[in-house]
């Protein structure tokens, strides 16, 4: 029966290259050596070396005796998912006179290799069982061995790959077993900073030799009525023995309440070391539709009979729903959505790209906070687990290819990517490039076409785009997609649709605004970028400011009204386009423009690293969500600048809004969803407040203080995860008013949990976010903890100010 187990849990783990060399291949299979096998004191005393040795006559030549040769001292204990980039120190590129990483594409963190061993025993029961072990994601040209055997390499970080191990481990009392991996990220796959290391969950299966191929299911549904629908399954069936092998396949559909609604099972004969096929279909009456509203998802169990036993149980999630895009966007379920969308890459404070559920789930939940539905998985495949949480928080997934490539390895990185996704009802259309370069040239047509037919056989359920940038216009490129996908559309897609009547067209990339949390003007030195609409940075820098923006891809950078333009263009000059995907809901490391170092990090998201909300953030909210609501920058405390002129903005989507300054109206405006409405008063202390109205009724309120000096810290709890909490420390004043530039170093302790990781949305920090301290940056600052029993305690405290500290349990919380 199969069995999955977690295998995330006590690696070891070193940095650099390994004094005592790793052979890749060897003439003698089971020889690569070193850290690929025991140690004597894991019990290299095994018998398969002395055995050889007793045979063949000698110790001393034998090259099975190539141990490992220590352990302490060089390895350190880690559990995965883990990225090595973010625990090295950033490096200064002008401290190198070579041209290290000087656009901090990477985000000025070196590259280099890393390597993860793990020693593990098997019991002598599970000889004749298929051993297989699974990397969801390694960064990257991954090399694995198994007791010194070589067993294969992966080289992209973007998709899963595994090994069936079972013949090369040691059994009961055969002996101990050594996986050791190799990353190395010395080539970089992508223009952004990337992460390093096993990243991504690890599973070890045990599996009976005839078994469910992996992504071996295919379920999908067809004609989507609400009476009824046809559920389709395809299952593959890989037969490890020696003969060929008579089985019974079972299907069993179950409901989201654990009823089972239908049950079939057919016969099939899978010939020996074969993957046979069978398919299977249901009609499903009254289906319960998955949608963003009420993403129902059902089960499909399959098991597999032989010798009159279930040798297989394998579970398929899937949802029931009808997705088409027609010249108005998207229909899901023939109502029509507006795609609110972001743009991600994969990285967050404190962790790096080792992103845990807990933190997946706090992304997802602040991308709908601020209104959004939609989420393209930038530039490559989603993992299993955000799919996952997308299918049961009702987001839509855009999900992408990583590199356009019809070599062997460009196309089972497409198949990963399909058959490991196509069953999550949340993917709603593939993306299979990104602005590539080589689509301008006959060659890249060619690529696109061909990967495009390869991919639609994976899946012939679903639509294909691009992210289109520099073939944008070219008529024979916008026709090999089903829709035709516009990054950072100007008049293009107009051009597509009067030209070619009937072209389905989408936004698939928007707005790259920059902008840093709670800053109100340009600071070069300080790598910091205003929240005002300030102008294009591309704009400044052919104004002849000192910016300094070199060739290479560094991202584009708009000015907030370049912002506005993209929401009313895709709403209402081109609604065919079907919304908008922003660039993006977060920052992440690398792509530092524009000031490039001391930045670390990008600045487009309409969050920080930490998911603290800059001032956009409200802007998207201000379009994306219906309730009434008004948002209005900067923050109150401008000390020195009384009785000068400040620009208040203000985003809402209500009718009218009032500014109050002091309790005196500053007039009330007409207001228009979409657009800034500006007030330029005069800077005096105290409290400014915003009022927002629909048909003349006070609907929404904004307001922001002056506040005193910092006095204390403030500790809460702003996520709650399965293993992992979230807190948020503000440096408050004495009424509790957070204070809007305090930059408080902050200390961190927990009882009865660990701490993983902090960070605090600085883009120019180079404080480590592996780490239990930090400074606020702009009031505020993030730790994340892994719980370790019930009753918790954390705490915060800083020189001068008032410490705090939030102790709870499960159930019940108390604060002091
Ligand atoms: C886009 C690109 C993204 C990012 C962005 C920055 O053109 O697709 O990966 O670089 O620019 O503005």
């Amino acid at each position: 029966m199969r069995k999955k187990m977690n295998f995330n849990s006590n690696w070891y783990f070193h940095m650099g290259e390994l004094e005592q060399k790793v052979e890749k291949i060897t003439s003698k299979t089971g020889t690569c050596g070193g850290a690929s096998n025991l140690t004597r004191e894991e019990g290299f005393e095994y018998k398969n070396p002395r055995h050889i040795a007793d045979v063949i006559g000698t110790e001393d030549g034998n090259p099975l005796y190539n141990i490992a040769e220590r352990l302490e001292g060089i390895w350190d204990m880690v559990d995965l998912p883990h990225d090595w980039k973010i625990r090295q120190d950033y490096v200064n590129p002008n401290s190198y006179s070579g041209m290290y990483d000087k656009e901090g594409q990477k985000g000025y963190l070196p590259d280099g290799v890393g390597y993860y061993r793990k020693k593990f025993s098997l019991p002598k029961e599970d000889l004749g069982k298929r051993i297989v072990i699974e990397f969801e994601g390694v960064m990257r040209d991954a090399i694995v061995w198994v007791n010194g055997c070589y067993i294969g390499s992966h080289l992209s970080g973007y998709t899963g790959f595994a090994y069936d191990i079972s013949a090369y481990l040691n059994y009961g009392d055969e002996g101990e077993n050594v996986i050791l991996v190799k990353t190395d990220c010395t080539y970089e796959e992508g223009w952004w900073a990337e992460g390093a290391g096993i990243y991504r969950d690890v599973w070890l299966y045990q599996l009976d030799p005839v078994h469910v191929k992996r992504h071996g299911t295919f379920v999908y549904c067809k004609d989507i009525m609400d009476s009824n629908t046809k559920v389709m399954i395809d299952t593959e069936i890989e037969n490890k023995l020696n003969s060929d092998c008579n089985v019974t396949v079972r299907q069993s559909l179950v409901s989201q309440e654990d009823q089972i609604l239908y049950h079939q099972e057919k016969e099939l004969t899978v010939g020996s070391l074969c993957v046979g096929t069978i398919s299977f279909d249901f009609m499903l009456e009254n289906p319960i539709l998955w949608d963003l509203d009420h993403p129902y998802l059902y089960k499909m169990v399959t098991e597999i009979v032989r010798e009159n036993e279930i040798v297989d149980h394998y579970e398929t999630l899937f949802g029931v729903r009808d997705i088409k895009y027609t010249s108005q966007g998207l229909l899901l379920n023939g109502k029509w959505i507006e795609i609110k969308g972001v743009c991600e890459h994969q990285d967050f404070a404190g962790i790096g790209t080792a992103l845990t559920p807990d933190i997946i789930d706090y992304k997802l939940t602040r991308i709908k906070e601020m209104g959004g539905n939609a989420y393209r998985s930038a530039h490559h495949p989603a993992t299993d687990y955000l799919l996952q949480a997308c299918d049961r928080l009702g987001i839509l997934v855009l999900n992408e290819n990583r590199r356009l490539d019809v070599g062997p390895e460009g196309l089972n990185d497409v198949e990963e990517l399909i058959k490991g996704s196509r069953n999550h009802p949340s993917v709603f259309m593939w993306c299979m490039e990104n602005e590539e370069f080589i689509t301008l040239l006959p060659p890249g047509k060619r690529l696109l076409k061909e990967l495009m037919a390869y991919a639609k056989k994976l899946d012939p359920t679903r639509l294909f785009t691009v992210a289109g940038q520099f073939a944008k216009g070219d008529s024979e490129y916008e026709s090999i997609p089903d829709v035709v996908g516009f990054n950072y559309d100007s008049g293009h897609a107009k051009a597509r649709l009067e030209n070619y009547p009937g072209s389905l067209v989408m936004a698939t990339e928007d707005a790259s605004f920059v902008s840093t949390r709670g800053v109100y003007k340009d600071n070069r030195e300080l790598g910091v970028c205003d929240s005002y609409d300030s102008g294009s940075y591309y704009e400044k820098v052919l104004k002849g400011s000192d910016v300094e923006i070199s060739s290479g891809t560094v991202g584009g950078a708009s000015s907030l009204s370049n912002l506005v333009y993209c929401w009313n263009h895709s709403k209402h000059e081109v609604p065919d386009l079907g919304g908008i995907f922003i660039w993006t809901a977060f920052d992440y490391r690398g792509e530092t423009f524009p000031w490039n170092w001391p930045t670390i990090n990008s600045q487009y998201g309409a969050m920080d690293m930490c998911g603290f909300e800059k001032d956009v953030y409200y802007y998207w909210q201000s379009v994306w969500m219906d309730q009434p609501m008004v948002h209005m920058l900067p923050h109150w405390n401008w000390k020195g600048k009384e009785g000068q002129q400040i620009h208040i903005d203000v985003y809402s989507n209500c009718e009218e809004v009032e500014l109050y300054i002091n309790n005196e109206s500053q007039g009330r405006k007409k207001h228009t969803k979409g657009l800034i409405t500006r007030w330029e008063p005069v800077y005096v202390p105290g409290e400014v407040n915003v009022v927002a109205y629909n048909d003349g009724k006070p609907v929404a309120e904004d307001h922001k203080v002056t506040t005193g000096e910092p006095f204390a810290i403030r500790l809460s709890k702003i996520y709650s995860g399965k293993d992992n909490d979230l807190f948020k420390a503000e440096i408050v004043d004495k009424s509790g008013l957070l204070c809007p530039t305090a930059d408080n170093h902050i200390q961190f302790s927990v009882i009865n949990g660990d701490i993983v990781g902090v960070g605090n949305g600085n883009p120019s920090s180079h404080e480590p976010d592996v780490a239990d301290q930090r400074k606020a940056f702009n009031g505020l600052a993030l730790v994340i903890i892994h719980k370790e029993s019930d009753n918790i305690t954390v705490m915060a405290d800083s020189d001068g100010l008032e410490s705090a500290s939030i102790s709870y349990t499960n159930l019940t919380q108390s604060e002091n």
